[in-house]
């Protein structure tokens, strides 16, 4: 949705973005070396300082193109007068800005504010959505400095923040966690190998003499106001959630015992990929990180001692203290998911599901069900793959109820490939829907 708003965006904007950023300008336009700021925009004193006033005035400031719609009111429509119908053909190549390795299809938003233009790159760019708030929090990273930014997006598809974040080198940050209040990053000590990093070769080491850190920034936090804590060299590919508790902050999530298995396995590096994500391998179990904001103490412990991952949870609980994660086990040594379990953070408690032997399921969505209060009065919806009878299926399980198995079952057209992700959204929450 958001790719598609950016598409419309840039065609009527006049600009177009693929794998190279490019800038499309007057042919008679002198050639310059690749500029730091879009032409023609003034850079005031306060660059990049948007607010609801200035958002107002969009008009005033035709250089500028604040949000994905340019304005607050999301018209695409620009009020500069240089580029018209009648020279609109004269247009050329002006410059270009090399989003690095690896060359891949390329979307994104770019805003231009003051003289700068930003824009989302390559690599994985991975996105929370408060579901509380309409806010989207997301983070995105690369290889050169600044390796790490944040930023949020609101409810009306605003960019009303982004920060650049301090690391000390290019990191793999794979999901964030937020609070009411904060946004949680991290710089796990899992990264790309330096030497070979520098000749365009990306393969990831753990560090086990590194901490692992968890950084705490207010949600619309500047960069100076983070916060860095100090734990367990480990890696965490998914958090399940994060919420305030007095002075402290609780993250929880899926802590690796070993996030870089030694066995490739005997096909080579197409079996250490599946080790790199098969829980029973990387020894992934629930655990929480506790930070204390007061006296900068911390506190880890695991949850459970069962491998899992890919937990997923009731939304509406979202950054606010919650109970049930619902998380998938896996077949021996490979990635796919053969049962689930309900784990109870409060008591420890865990209630499970098997599938058959060659039926694999996806992450589970949860879709609280209408009416209902209990944070497990909702159901659990997966999209499963039957390689005994060759075919997929939806399937549907009570959440307070994982035990007793499904309570309804869809067949699908088609057998399709086993999953990974999913979440759960009102229809009513989805524009265009
Ligand atoms: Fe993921």
């Amino acid at each position: 949705m958001l790719i598609d708003q950016v598409c419309g965006a840039l065609m009527r904007a006049g600009c177009l973005l693929c794998c190279t950023a490019l800038l499309l300008a007057v042919k008679s336009a002198p050639a310059a070396a690749p500029p730091a700021a879009a032409p023609h925009a003034a850079v005031s004193s306060t660059a990049g300082a948007v607010d609801e006033t200035r958002l107002e005035a969009a008009d005033s400031e035709p250089q500028n193109w604040f949000t994905a719609g340019r304005d607050k009111d999301g018209t695409y429509y620009s009020p500069l007068t240089s580029i018209n119908a009648g020279n609109v053909g004269t247009l050329g190549f002006a410059w270009a800005y090399d989003l690095g390795d690896p060359q891949r299809g390329q979307e994104a938003t770019p805003i231009v504010v003051d003289g700068v233009m930003y824009t989302s790159g390559t690599w994985g760019y991975v996105y929370a959505v408060d579901a509380a708030t309409g806010e989207l929090l997301f983070f995105n990273y690369g290889t050169n400095a600044p390796y790490l930014h944040y930023g949020v997006v609101d409810a009306g598809n605003r960019l009303v923040h982004y920060v650049p974040i301090d690391l000390p080198g290019p990191r793999l940050p794979h999901d964030m966690a937020y609070t009411e209040h904060y946004a949680i990053l991290n710089d796990m000590p899992l990264f790309w190998e330096p030497e070979l990093l520098a000749r365009g070769r990306y393969a990831s080491r753990f560090h086990p003499d590194l901490p692992s850190r968890l950084g705490v920034i207010p949600r619309r936090g500047a960069s100076a106001d983070i916060r860095w804590f100090e734990f367990d060299p480990t890696y965490v590919l998914h958090w399940t959630n994060a919420y305030e508790s007095g002075e402290e902050i609780i993250v929880e999530g899926f802590f690796q015992g070993c996030p870089e298995p030694a066995s490739a396995g005997p096909n080579g590096p197409k079996d250490k990929m599946f080790r790199f994500l098969a829980q029973d391998t990387m020894q992934t179990r629930l655990h929480r990180w506790r930070m204390n904001l007061v006296t900068g103490q911390t506190r880890e412990e695991d949850l459970s001692e069962a491998c899992t991952e890919f937990g997923t949870i009731n939304s509406g609980f979202g950054g606010r203290p919650y109970r049930y994660t619902y998380a998938a086990t896996n077949e021996p040594g490979w990635f796919l998911f053969n049962g689930l379990v309900k784990h109870d953070s409060q008591t420890g408690r865990e209630e499970r599901y098997q599938f058959e032997p060659g039926v694999f399921c996806s992450e589970v969505g949860v879709a609280p069900r209408p009416g209902g209060t209990a944070e497990d009065d909702a159901y659990l919806v997966t999209l499963t793959v039957d390689m005994n009878r060759d075919l997929s299926e939806c399937v549907v399980f009570r959440a307070h109820d994982v035990g007793s198995g499904p309570v309804a079952r869809a067949r699908l057209p088609e057998r399709i490939a086993s999953g990974t992700h999913s979440c759960w959204a009102p229809g009513d929450s989805v524009r265009g829907w």
